[in-house]
């Protein structure tokens, strides 16, 4: 907190006053004259934080602006993973870690934007992202694997998204292969896993998660097929709390990951399945297959038991007969 911008470290003193605090106050703990923290309290105003100056009292913080940076973020955050970088626009939060990491970034440097021009999906799609509703986050990751287990490390990513949407919404949260998050038979939340690796060592992966938090309509293209969380809960969902949880959930299923494999996790994504024993489709790179889905192997390949016999997936778009297809 120390090391904190100034703007930070008012905000995180005005969140924990219940009273109001003084300038001069605000100055000593600053070690700054009052103008300069009057200049401060000016620019997180026009940031949209909404500051009353109470005559002879001082400032008493009334509400913060809906978004997902630093100084929102801050006092949510539990992990070790602080690092923000936060755009009001950006194209793509993928293209903007990407760029961090080949610059150096240390592990779990996070980009938030709070909307994006070109917000990118898997298999080449586009992300529908529109401002101040959703996340669309990208997380710098430097893990010491091969490049073969960075398709567990994007399970790993899912099961974590979808541990976050169910705390923090309270709902039922499904799992569909290799990792949308499913919330009444509708995509809620995707997960786009990139990365830049040798034959035996990954340089980096980028994890970009896109959540529809609070979108109350969708594109016509994806109205039948997407939900978002306040849809499914029927009530608002405050992104700063979701996102917190979201990062935490994340770094500690990144960190188990990391230490003790894929083999815990199989039984977990497993249970989050919404796919389990259902009959299914699967457009894969070796062409389509039908069958029953019957979970995961070792690998986090989908297992598949079809009338030729079974069958494990690495790669591919599953859809249920009736239900969304991507
Ligand atoms: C999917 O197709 O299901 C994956 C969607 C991933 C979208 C997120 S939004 C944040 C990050 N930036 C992007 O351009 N894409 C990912």
């Amino acid at each position: 907190m120390a090391d904190a911008p100034p703007q930070d470290r008012i905000v995180e003193w005005l969140r924990a006053s219940p009273d109001p605090l003084s300038g001069e106050e605000l100055a000593r703990r600053l070690g700054c004259s009052r103008a300069a923290v009057h200049k401060q309290v000016e620019a997180l105003r026009e940031a949209g934080w909404r500051i009353d100056a109470r005559h002879a009292q001082g400032y008493l913080l009334l509400g913060a602006p809906d978004r997902l940076d630093s100084a929102a973020l801050g006092p949510h955050l539990k992990g070790r993973w602080r690092r923000i970088v936060w755009f009001a626009e950006t194209d793509s939060t993928q293209r903007v870690a990407r760029d961090l990491a080949h610059d150096g970034a240390e592990e779990g440097t996070i980009v938030i934007a709070e909307a994006q021009s070109a917000g990118r999906g898997r298999l080449g799609r586009s992300w529908h992202s529109p401002p101040g509703t959703n996340l669309y986050c990208s997380i710098v990751l430097r893990p010491p694997l091969p490049p073969g287990g960075v398709p567990q490390l994007a399970l790993v990513i899912g099961l974590a998204a979808a541990d976050a949407v169910a705390a923090v919404a309270g709902l039922e949260v499904g799992l569909k292969w290799p990792n949308d998050v499913v919330l009444d038979g509708r995509k809620a939340a995707g997960i786009l896993t990139e990365m830049e690796a040798e034959v035996e060592r990954v340089h980096h992966v980028v994890a970009g998660l896109g959540v529809n938090v609070n979108a109350e309509a969708f594109p016509p293209e994806l109205a039948a097929t997407a939900t978002s969380l306040r849809l499914a809960a029927g009530r608002p969902v405050d992104r700063a709390v979701l996102t917190a949880a979201l990062l935490a959930a994340v770094e500690r299923r990144y960190d188990r990951f990391v230490a003790e494999g894929f083999a815990p996790v199989r039984r977990e994504w497993e249970q989050r399945s919404w796919l389990g024993g259902k009959e299914v489709r699967v457009a894969s790179p070796e062409g389509e297959l039908h069958g029953r889905v019957l979970g995961l192997d070792d690998e986090g390949a989908l297992r598949l038991e079809t009338p030729v016999g079974l069958r494990r997936v690495v790669a591919g778009e599953v859809t249920l007969p009736g239900a969304y297809a991507r």
